[in-house]
């Protein structure tokens, strides 16, 4: 059995399958691949495209969703092994995965990290737990890696720049008023590289690096794929030159849990907006977000509007990259 949970486990090769098969799924939306399958999909956090984008998949395909939000309309969750349970959470991952898997056939978890320890939360144990306790396939809706971003992202630049291999990808961090998750900007190293592009990262200083975990993956796709990992804290030289620009704004991690600390680094730099001014130094390179984004904060309304930007190509992109891992996932 299995899961899909970060693309560090997957290969280029099967990764590409997926996306060939979420074009197909693209050119034909509607089927009845998941006629009498059941997914859970578990959000302990808010969304609007996961959530809607599972839920519409899962019903083209002729399956049912069955949509939870811990804490609010299910009982709150405790993932950690050998607790005392004298908090809020009235159960425990073992039984939630265990009794989920005699009722669907998938569950997908939406976990962010807790903001208080980086230590604890790198080790992405919730989903961990989940696919340990579950006897159905797992998949990742966002913890501290988003791979259904990831190929929603890739298949947009393949629709859009053809080949992927040593084309120029920036993913630049971007001013934010509050420290955010570094999930997406560690899957966008993870598949960026994984598809040999020459990928910068662009941050303010060597706080806003990102984990150890994802730089040396990142490194590592780019060794085998035969692309590169160039690390830039100058936003004139990171920008000229490249083809795709990704942006995403993250908290530093030697200020995770300690918001107040990083906020006088923080208010200097909101320079770091995506405007015209920069794009214009690009490759003519299309501009992308995960979504949801604040405009005039992370990027302005002129890129954002923009025919460059591809933002809401990538958004419709989730529906058709999900219903391709559902389908890989149950052998459907
Ligand atoms: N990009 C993304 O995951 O959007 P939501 O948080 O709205 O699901």
């Amino acid at each position: 059995m299995r899961h899909f949970l970060t693309t560090e486990d997957w290969s280029q090769e099967d990764l590409n399958q997926l996306l060939v098969q979420a074009a197909a799924l693209k050119e034909n939306p509607i089927n009845d691949r998941l006629a009498g399958k059941s997914v859970a999909l578990l959000f302990l956090n808010p969304s609007m495209r996961t959530r809607t984008s599972f839920q519409v998949g899962i019903q083209q395909m002729g399956g049912i969703a069955v949509v939870l939000q811990p804490g609010q309309d299910a009982w709150g969750i405790e993932f950690r092994s050998g607790e005392i349970m004298d908090g809020t959470a009235e159960e425990h991952v073992s039984e939630v995965a265990q009794v989920l898997s005699r009722y669907c056939d998938l569950i997908a978890l939406r976990a962010f990290p807790g903001f208080q320890n980086w230590e604890d939360d790198r080790h992405d144990n919730f989903i961990l737990a989940m696919a340990e306790h579950a006897t159905v396939p797992v998949v990742n809706m966002e913890t501290i890696v988003h791979p259904c971003q990831e190929l929603a992202l890739a298949l947009t630049m393949k629709e859009k720049l053809g080949d992927l291999f040593k084309k120029r990808f920036l993913l630049t961090w971007t001013w934010h008023p509050k420290p955010l998750n570094t999930a997406v900007a560690n899957s966008a190293l993870l598949i960026a590289t994984k598809f040999g592009m020459d990928v910068t990262l662009l941050c303010p200083n060597e706080e806003y690096l990102l984990d150890p975990r994802f730089m040396t993956a990142a490194r590592r796709n780019a060794e085998i794929n035969g692309g590169s990992l160039t690390v830039s804290h100058n936003i004139q030289e990171a920008y000229t030159g490249a083809e795709m620009v990704y942006a995403k704004s993250w908290g530093a991690l030697p200020f995770y849990g300690h918001p107040d600390e990083e906020w006088p680094l923080r208010r200097q730099l909101r320079q770091f907006i995506v405007d015209e001014e920069k794009m214009a130094l690009t490759d003519n390179a299309l501009f992308s977000h995960c979504l949801p984004l604040r405009r005039n904060i992370k990027a302005t309304d002129a890129v954002m509007d923009a025919d460059y930007c591809v933002a809401i190509d990538e958004a419709e992109n989730r529906l058709h990259v999900q219903k391709s891992v559902l389908l890989n996932l149950l052998n459907c």
